[in-house]
């Protein structure tokens, strides 16, 4: 039985393998203006238009989110502030973004041991994105790339951005604090635009998407 020896220890040497090998995120700036995506984990930097930022991170599980600020300055020490999806005004994010702000989120092998991927609006709308699995024959990409700035209604407009009602408000209604909850006029305003992405907390059935575990990502702004 000596020849199963090999076998077992290439089979233990794979599992491992697997399960330290790191998830890639490619983020692209396909924008005309420079953005200063963040990732939470993952930190946060300086893209300008046409550059890319890959990050590679453990295969959970985990919660995590990425958005882009825009209109950002910082001193050389990293210090400064953003119109948009600032984080505490950091360059290198360590907390989440102010709204608002487009959200990729994922929750990576996480319950019954897949991936789950969604856009939220449900902290505004500031710049276009499309979030897309990459690997694992996992090929549904979501994008939110109408005009939500331009068209936002006027109880939502602010300065580079399109806040979410719940923001505004704050209500139960909009936020869905207790009990069931229905869509409104202004959830189905990003709907009608982006119908794949999370626009009230009971979105869900058609904002959640899935892959295999071990998917590697791309999150593009302005697709
Ligand atoms: C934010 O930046 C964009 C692109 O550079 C620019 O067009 C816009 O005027 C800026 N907005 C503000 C409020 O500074």
């Amino acid at each position: 039985m000596s020849f199963m020896k090999p076998t077992i220890t290439l089979s233990l040497l794979s599992l491992l393998l697997i399960q330290t090998h790191a998830i890639i995120f490619t983020i692209q700036n396909k924008c005309p203006y420079t953005l200063w995506p963040a990732s939470i984990p993952g930190g946060g930097r300086r893209l300008d238009s046409g550059q890319t930022w890959t990050i590679g991170l453990p295969n959970g599980p985990h919660l995590a989110k990425i958005w882009a600020r825009t209109n950002c300055t910082f001193d050389a020490s990293g210090r400064g502030s953003c119109l948009t999806g600032d984080c505490n005004g950091q360059l290198d994010c360590k907390t989440h973004g102010a709204p608002p702000h487009t959200v990729a989120e994922y929750g990576l092998n996480s319950f019954n041991h897949k991936d789950y991927y969604d856009i939220s609006v449900m902290e505004g709308f500031n710049v276009p994105m499309e979030f897309r699995p990459n690997t694992n024959g996992c090929t549904r990409p979501i994008r939110c790339a109408a005009d939500i700035v331009g068209q936002c209604p006027a109880a939502l407009r602010v300065p580079g951005g399109c806040q979410n009602p719940c923001t505004v408000f704050k209500t139960t209604q909009y936020c869905c604090h207790s009990g069931a909850c229905r869509p409104t006029d202004f959830s189905r305003f990003f709907k009608i635009r982006c119908l794949d992405v999370f626009t009230y907390p009971e979105d869900d059935p058609t904002s959640t998407f899935e892959c295999p575990p071990g998917t590697s990502y791309s999150v593009v702004f302005c697709p």
